[in-house]
């Protein structure tokens, strides 16, 4: 078997031909066996798209799925070879809504193939996928132009897509392209060189894929996040991993770069045995030589060991149909670590057209952008362009686990030197004694007229005539002065809870207890004001009142209004409220009035020992 190994990314259009080229490289490297090729004729006929002649294109949409939307769903590896070198070929589809998976095949590809449809010329989705490819670090591509059989193989449509192409580069880095022209059907250009293009002398796609650069990732450092701390007795204790960059021997001093521990390596264990050496890509045990604290997602590297970012600058590909903005948490897994991860800028995205960077402030679904975001918990990583493995993450939703984005680290950032956490004499646990109490926010949330300020109001005066030190936050109010850039938008929302929560934060640490009452409507800005705040001094309160309640009520005369449409993205009418799961405290509003609720919550508060 051959030692080198490619691995080739295929971007294109549904209707470009990327089945067909790919079916067609596999039968002629001649890695399908004869049952396979003949099934594949008889379903030619019956599913075909070529007039019952050989479709190849049913070699790779396997799935009945498939067959019958006439799209490919998924990223799928393929896998050939020549007496030169072993392919690994990603196929990602076209659809827009898939670059997820996109991004998933080209984080490891050494190389990008392009397919254009020579009719057609260079589409949004081709410039959308070579910004891809450019940002994860895919340095080579070949553009395939296919179709040629359909103009003619006419040299001057060639000549335009390339030099249009051309025009991108700039604002790409790319250091080799190859433009071929081919006719994936009949297998112009794909294997051997066409007839039909006498004027083209550059390789064919299979020769240019074997001499393509494998991207060298040996290059580096010697970095390796562990995966498990491998312990079977007493006697034996290891550290396994995949070694993301550089090489290991025996005898190497490693530091963990979480806690600055140093120890040097005395074997490196695989199944197979030990190894003098041991390099990138390999999945490997570390023995050394003493005992330090090193834990699952701990970097082993050499010294100087990657530093832990205390937050990053990052471009970011977002995947989700709700946009991606500024002030929302997420979790952010990078290696085999997770940490939660708030979004605390987003400048720009690139323009499709142009590949031009425009201001924004939030991402759409597909829109690729420049994001600063700052973490809960240091975590070790490098630029993207330094390591796959160390500089790309993916962010997840808190509440649905789904990936909603995928990001290249550019910038680390430190902890700053000149920012210190000052440690006070007097803290919030002394302020909290003095005022007989226990700080802690309250936290009423529901629809606009649910009655959250009144019951809040009432908890207030019960509270002030106890003699406790209390402070309220009212959605109106400080919307007029500390929020009042802010309107109704989803990312203005977002914004106005985080700094509510950040609000509350610095009221708790002054001992108080805080009333918090704002619609806050979604359910990851109060989980994130639940983990700024700490979960023990958290109460959520769900001041449940219906909408037909509340629109019954409308005290403000706003949900008329919102139904007439002179006010736009209100609560419950056309912008989401997202009810609690889990509250600390669901006041019935249909049940009970005002004092009543406001009584039952100061009973609560005396049950977890908020006050006497
Ligand atoms: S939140 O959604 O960002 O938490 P917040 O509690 O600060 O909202 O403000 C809600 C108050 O603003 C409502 O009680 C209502 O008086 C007023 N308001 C004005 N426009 C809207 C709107 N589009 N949606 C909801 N409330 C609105």
């Amino acid at each position: 078997m051959p030692e080198s190994v490619l691995r080739v990314l295929t971007c294109g259009s549904v209707d470009d031909g990327k089945s067909t080229l790919i079916g067609r490289l596999l039968f002629e490297c001649g890695t399908i066996p004869d049952d396979v090729m003949a099934a594949l004729e008889r379903d030619s006929k019956r599913f075909g798209t070529v007039g019952g002649d050989t479709d190849y294109a049913l070699l790779v949409d396997g799935l009945e799925a498939e067959r019958e939307q006439g799209v490919t769903i998924d990223v799928a590896y393929r896998f050939f070879e020549t007496p030169e070198r072993r392919f690994i070929l990603a196929d990602t589809p076209g659809h827009q809504q898939y670059t997820r998976n996109m991004v998933t095949g080209a984080s490891t590809a050494d190389l990008a193939i392009l397919l254009i449809d020579a009719r057609k010329g260079i589409l949004p989705q081709t410039r959308r996928h070579a910004a891809i490819a450019s940002l994860l670090g895919i340095r080579q591509v070949v553009l395939a132009i296919n179709k040629m059989d359909l103009v003619g193989f006419e040299e001057p449509v060639f000549a335009t897509i390339r030099h249009e192409f051309r025009a991108l580069l700039g604002k790409l880095e790319f250091d080799r392209i190859t433009p071929i022209p081919i006719c994936a059907r009949d297998g112009d250009n794909v294997t051997s060189p066409s007839a039909s293009t006498a004027w083209y002398t550059g390789p064919s796609l299979l020769r240019a894929l074997e001499i393509a650069d494998p991207a060298s990732r040996q290059a580096g450092p010697f970095r390796m996040p562990v995966q498990y701390v491998n312990r079977p007795d007493h006697g034996f204790r290891g550290y396994a991993g995949t070694i993301a960059t550089g090489r290991v021997r025996p005898g190497d001093r490693l530091v963990n770069a979480g806690t600055h521990t140093e120890a040097t390596v005395s074997r490196i264990v695989t199944m197979d045995g030990d190894l003098p050496e041991a390099g990138a890509g390999e999945p490997v045990t570390l023995v050394l030589d003493r005992e330090i604290d090193i834990s699952r997602g701990d970097i082993l590297s050499v010294d100087p060991a990657p530093a832990a970012a205390e937050g990053l600058e990052s471009w970011v590909v977002w995947m989700d149909e709700t946009p991606l903005f500024r002030g929302r948490a997420y979790l952010l897994m990078l290696g085999t670590r997770t940490v939660v991860a708030t979004v605390t800028d987003i400048t720009t995205r690139l323009d499709m057209e142009t590949l031009e960077e425009i201001s924004v402030r939030e991402l759409a679904l597909n829109e690729i952008g420049r994001v600063s975001i700052s973490l809960t918990h240091p975590l070790v990583c490098e630029p993207y362009e330094t390591s796959r493995e160390l500089g790309g993450f993916i962010l997840i939703d808190r509440l649905t686990r789904g990936t909603v984005g995928a990001g290249m680290v550019t910038v680390v950032r430190k902890r700053n030197a000149d920012i210190v956490w000052h440690r006070l004499d007097v803290d919030k646990a002394a302020r909290s004694l003095m005022k007989g109490q226990r700080a802690a926010v309250l936290w009423f949330t529901g629809l606009s007229g649910a009655g959250k300020s009144t019951i809040a109001n009432q908890v207030e005066k019960r509270l002030h005539a106890l003699g406790h030190h209390t402070m309220i936050l009212d959605g109106d109010n400080v919307r007029h002065g500390l929020n009042r850039d802010l309107g109704f938008s989803e990312g203005d929302r977002v914004e106005n809870i985080r700094r509510i929560a950040e609000v509350s934060r610095l009221f708790v640490e002054a001992g108080l207890i805080v009333l918090v009452s704002f619609i806050s409507p979604y359910r990851a800005e109060r989980m994130l004001a639940r983990d700024r705040v700490g979960n023990d001094e958290f109460l959520e309160i769900f001041v449940d009142t219906p909408i037909d309640e509340c629109r019954r009520r409308d005290p403000k005369g706003l949900y008329e209004k919102a139904d007439s449409g002179q006010i736009r993205n209100f609560t419950g009418v056309d912008a989401p409220y997202e009810a609690p799961l889990n509250p600390e405290i669901r006041l019935l509003t249909l049940e009970r009035g005002p004092d009543a609720l406001a009584d039952e919550v100061v009973a609560a508060l005396r049950i977890r020992g908020i006050i006497a």
